[in-house]
């Protein structure tokens, strides 16, 4: 291991590589912390009073793994769900809840703490808090910090869906919304009081996104042009039947609201899919894969092109007008198929091919190997290998939240953790900017 660069042995490379005998000596691996979409940035997080106090001590594992430092202040409420001692241990850092205390005065005044980072969170944002700080009161550390400070403020509510709906915190709401105070969730759902209904925190990779997006205005991919397709599509048979997979889009959207979240103007292709388009993203919808083609070709040039749809590699010779009726003599009939567009091929091949074109493989076997020769295959410059064969339980890469990825370039193989599917957009998005700027 040296400097983040792993190398082999010529008597493992045998082992590593037995069929890439085009590829070098090592694989890049970066390190568990080694990817920033927002490097050497920190939030202040303000920890209100609610039960979903305990998923922001999640966010702060997820902003660490991506480079982003927490200080927390706990209020007196969110002290009775988690303690400060669970707090202090993610954020690796004193827990601040006392605005009188002569000890925490001493170190970093409350004017101080709340400059001290590039954003203030609050996560959960309660009622009470929201309030506070649209009312400009200031009587204990978290609203005085909240009125004190010069940098933004991203609130995630969560509340009792009748408080969330009353006009009192949709007013407050409002006041801090024009105030330029930011916002993501809440989400809606079953509530821990049972009650059904908008008040559940967003999740920790929701706000972490959200986080990301509020850090990265300027941030690393600020510039860049990136074009991202997502989901399957659908080859019509006839007008009530068709091929399609089980691509549930999430990974293709994941990746484009983080290449949003760091700045880049991007545009998203999707296929038919259930998932609403992440803030900021251009969205074109399409259904086949010769409209897919069509809305790439129609939105290049761009400096990115990730190909993370499940375009079918075949579609029905000739869709019918009419529904394929049953024959009372009980004949199958046949499809004869064509062959699809390769979108990837032919962009990756084209006069006005991206800068950085990085397809992705769904394998169910030799899922390393059959990735290398796609690279080669498809001129792209990176391809993303996933396993999409059923683990124990039935789950899939398809339609699941998570991955395990390989990252094959001309460089080698980086073979990153399972992680979740934003986790992955987020670390994708840093790789890339790394690579524009290395190439810049
Ligand atoms: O959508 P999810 O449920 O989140 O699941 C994510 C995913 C498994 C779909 C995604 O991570 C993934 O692997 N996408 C690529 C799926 C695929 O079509 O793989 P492939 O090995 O058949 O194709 C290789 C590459 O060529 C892909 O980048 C694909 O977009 C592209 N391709 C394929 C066929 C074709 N006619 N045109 C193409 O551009």
């Amino acid at each position: 291991m040296n400097g983040g660069l792993r190398e082999y042995s010529p008597s493992n490379f045998n082992v590593l590589f037995k069929n890439y005998t085009l590829l070098p000596y090592f694989a890049i691996y970066p390190g568990p912390n080694a990817w920033f979409p927002v490097p050497n940035k920190s939030i202040l997080l303000i920890m209100g009073g609610g039960i979903a106090a305990y998923k922001s001590l999640e966010l702060v594992r997820r902003l660490a793994e991506r480079g982003i430092r927490s200080r927390a202040i706990l209020t007196k409420a969110g002290a009775q769900f988690v303690t400060p001692l669970s707090v202090s241990a993610l954020t690796g850092e004193k827990v601040y809840s006392d605005l009188f205390s002569l000890t925490d005065e001493a170190e970093m005044g409350h004017i101080q703490l709340s400059r001290s980072a590039d954003l203030v969170v609050v996560a959960p944002a309660t009622a009470d808090l929201m309030a506070k700080m649209a009312g400009g009161l200031a009587n204990d550390l978290a609203s005085t910090t909240l009125l004190a400070t010069d940098k933004k403020v991203l609130m995630a509510p969560a509340m009792n869906v009748r408080m969330w709906e009353s006009p009192s915190v949709r007013r407050n709401r409002a006041i801090l919304e024009k105030d330029g105070v930011l916002f993501v969730g809440p989400n809606e759902g079953e509530m821990a009081c049972g009650e059904f209904g908008p008040g559940r925190m967003a999740e920790p990779h929701e706000i972490a996104a959200a986080i990301e997006q509020a850090l990265g205005a300027d941030g690393l991919l600020k510039g860049v042009t990136a074009l991202v397709t997502a989901g399957p599509t659908r080859e019509p048979v006839d007008p009530v039947r068709f091929l399609a997979n089980h691509s549930s889009g999430k990974q293709g959207y994941a990746i484009a609201e983080a290449l949003v979240a760091a700045g880049a103007d991007t545009t998203l292709i999707s296929g038919p899919v259930g998932l609403t388009a992440p803030p900021g993203v251009t969205l074109k919808r399409v259904t086949t894969a010769q409209e897919m083609l069509a809305a790439c070709e129609a939105a290049l040039p761009a400096d990115v092109l990730v190909m993370a749809a499940a375009v079918a590699d075949w579609r029905p010779d000739i869709a019918a007008n009419s529904k394929i009726k049953k024959s009372v003599d009980r004949v199958v009939p046949l499809i004869k198929l064509v062959e699809n567009p390769d979108i990837l091929a032919i962009l990756a091949r084209g006069p006005r091919r991206p800068r950085l074109v990085i397809g992705f493989a769904a394998e169910t076997d030799d899922v390393v190997q059959n990735a290398v020769a796609k690279r080669t295959r498809k001129g792209a410059d990176w391809i993303i290998a996933n396993d999409v064969s059923a683990n124990e339980i039935g789950e899939s890469v398809m339609g699941g939240d998570r991955n395990r990825i390989h990252l094959v370039s001309e460089a080698g193989i980086e073979d990153w953790p399972d992680m979740t599917k934003a986790e992955v957009g987020a670390r994708l998005a840093a790789r890339i900017a790394e690579k524009l700027k290395g190439a810049a």
